[in-house]
């Protein structure tokens, strides 16, 4: 077989491991692999912007940040650009590339995003896909976890730790914005691990003079700093979400954490400092559990081509791999839900989500 495989959406630590899983797991079968450049865009351009892969080139891959295949999380083949302001469908050229290529089946590993355009564009253009779920945010449905996530979660716990110390030395409130589009995931499995006081997702609707009654009950009982950690798609104190539209006219989150830095200083009198993260969440090397996640989504989906069990993708359940049909994993949105154990949980250590 001579398999394709492309990294698509924004990239992630893990993203070089799975490449590495798939190339090493295709050579036992004695398949070719074809690594695919920025996603979709390669299958656009002309020539395919595309190169073999071997077991030699992914050598020493297993840790290293960042995609070797380059990504994009621009350009819907469907509504792309035309270059005078207007929006064409490009997908039969992205389907054309495909089979210029040669290909019997294509590994596109994404997020829910990207799996949806992928998935669309192999229903359409007659070609075999095997989804691979990563994103830092850890929305994509039916599986636990996604690549990229667990090492976010550990970059941002990493922050906290180096806020807490510098927090208590000051006597100040210090809040650390997260990353996490539309969900609460980082920003609440970092607050449990980091020791965060207050935890604001957007899946929980916060009242931000709870959050400073919260504040300054603990002042008032002898601790001189908290933490507050919060997902970039909250709402601000005033009540919309905080979108900045960048040059390209792209709309993304930041900047909340201000204005949750503001209103706590305002309110209670305390000192506050605000630290987003951005972009360090998503680069450097991965940790273990990302390596590991990543060498078995790799192995997996190289067997589902195999076996030509495709348009499915492979995700972690109950300690295992499983697959299942990809427009399943994107039709089901995960969010943080108001009963996850991880709720609970920091609810049980006494942590507020500004809501009670
Ligand atoms: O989906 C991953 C993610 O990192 C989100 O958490 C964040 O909102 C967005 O991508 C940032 O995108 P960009 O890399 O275009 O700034």
């Amino acid at each position: 077989m001579r398999l394709g495989v492309l990294t698509s959406g924004g990239d992630c630590a893990g993203l070089n491991a799975v490449i590495r899983a798939v190339v090493r797991r295709a050579d036992t079968y004695g398949f070719q692999v074809v690594g695919i450049h920025k996603g979709t865009h390669g299958l656009l351009t002309r020539p395919v912007e595309a190169v073999p892969i071997t077991s030699a080139d992914v050598s020493g891959l297993v840790g290293r940040g960042g995609t070797v295949l380059e990504t994009t999380n621009k350009g819907d083949p469907f509504a792309y650009p035309d270059g005078n302001g207007g929006l064409i469908d490009r997908s039969a050229d992205i389907g054309n590339g495909y089979h210029e290529l040669g290909l019997d089946a294509l590994i596109g590993i994404g997020g829910d995003g990207s799996l949806a355009i992928l998935d669309r564009l192999a229903r359409r253009g007659g070609w075999n896909l095997v989804g691979i779920p990563k994103t830092i945010d850890n929305d994509v449905g039916h599986t636990e976890t996604a690549i990229g996530f667990a090492s976010a979660v550990a970059v941002a716990t990493e922050a906290l730790d180096r806020l807490d110390v510098t927090a208590a030395s000051h006597s100040r409130v210090m809040v650390l914005e997260v990353m996490g589009r539309d969900a609460g995931h980082v920003a609440l499995h970092a607050g449990i691990a980091g020791g965060a006081h207050v935890i604001l997702i957007p899946e929980i609707e916060y009242d931000i003079d709870t959050v400073c009654s919260y504040l300054e009950r603990r002042r008032s009982r002898g601790h001189n700093h908290s933490l507050v950690v919060c997902a970039e798609a909250i709402k601000e104190p005033a009540g919309d979400r905080r979108l900045n539209t960048l040059a390209q006219g792209e709309r993304r989150y930041g900047g909340v954490g201000e204005r949750i830095a503001e209103a706590i200083a305002m309110r209670t009198g305390a000192e506050t400092r605000v630290t987003v993260l951005g972009h360090v969440q998503r680069g450097g090397s991965p940790v273990a559990a990302d390596r590991v996640l990543a060498s078995a989504f790799g192995v997996a989906a190289v067997d589902l081509c195999a076996e030509h069990r495709f348009g499915r993708m492979v995700a972690w359940q109950h300690r295992r791999v499983i697959d299942l049909p990809i427009e399943d994993a994107i039709g089901s949105y995960q969010a943080v839900e108001l009963d996850d154990t991880m709720v609970t949980t920091a609810r049980g250590l006494g942590i507020t989500f500004g809501d009670t």
